[in-house]
């Protein structure tokens, strides 16, 4: 059984007069374990696929089966419940909490999941390390550069150690030698623990790390050709 499942899903924006047809009939299946990227012209909803996946945005209509569970189905509870033990994402213009230091910002991503404070801050520890910023856990996001916060966000989600992994553009502020080591330790995590990714990106260079590219346009996913 596929660890995703989307069918016929559909999703529009209303505001006002104005309907926006983000997404309709989009299908989707992933296997656990796998890396999917998707690409696409901005504006042609790759967002908006991974807030559905995420249970952050609700589809209108269709099929949203994750981790054998079916989205539109669950009460807000259990929605939540799927967000904070599932769910690790990575969001575009990253949602680093201003008032906390990088190592606070990965140990309340944490708390959700895990209780005991000890093992809380040595997962946070390794995983900052494991992105290059052992050297500035202390440090407040606007402390650190446009990268170094990206790196954050992207220990905040890996630390979790969740089934799936939802990145909107990880690698957007790295360099190329950042971008190859965060791929790198993605590509580990994927292999050992055998967590699923799904990564929209603008940036081909990310083909070489991934198992299949997608690509989002007038609403649906299309083989990458
Ligand atoms: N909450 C919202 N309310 C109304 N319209 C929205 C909302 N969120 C997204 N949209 C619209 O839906 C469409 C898809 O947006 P989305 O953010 O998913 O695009 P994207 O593919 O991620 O683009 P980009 O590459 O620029 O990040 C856009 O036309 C956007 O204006
Ligand atoms: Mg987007």
């Amino acid at each position: 059984m596929p660890l995703v499942k989307l069918m016929d899903v559909h999703k529009a924006y209303i505001s006002g007069s104005e309907t926006t047809k983000v997404l309709y009939d989009l299908d989707l299946e992933m296997k656990r374990g796998e890396m999917v990227m998707v690409m696409g012209p901005s504006g042609s909803g790759k967002t908006t696929l991974l807030n559905i996946l995420g249970g952050i945005d609700k589809a209108d209509k269709g099929t949203v089966n994750i981790s054998k569970m079916n989205l539109l189905k669950l009460g807000k509870s259990e929605l939540n419940e799927f967000r904070r033990l599932k769910v690790g994402f990575i969001f575009q213009f990253y949602n680093l909490i201003p008032t906390l230091t990088a190592i606070e910002n990965v140990e309340l991503g944490l708390e959700t999941t895990m209780k005991n404070k000890k093992e809380i801050r040595k997962r946070a520890v390794k995983y900052l390390e494991l992105v290059g910023l052992g050297d500035k856990l202390n440090n407040f996001p606007q402390e650190l550069s446009g990268g170094e916060q990206q790196r954050v966000a992207v220990a905040r989600a890996l630390a979790k150690e969740p089934d799936i992994i939802l990145a909107d553009e990880p690698t957007g502020n790295l360099d190329e030698e950042r971008e190859k080591k965060v791929m790198k330790l993605m590509n580990t995590l994927q292999h050992e623990l055998g967590t699923t990714f799904l990564i929209v990106s603008h940036n081909t260079r990310l083909k070489q790390y991934v198992d299949r590219t997608l690509i989002l346009r007038r609403g649906r996913l299309h083989l990458d050709s």
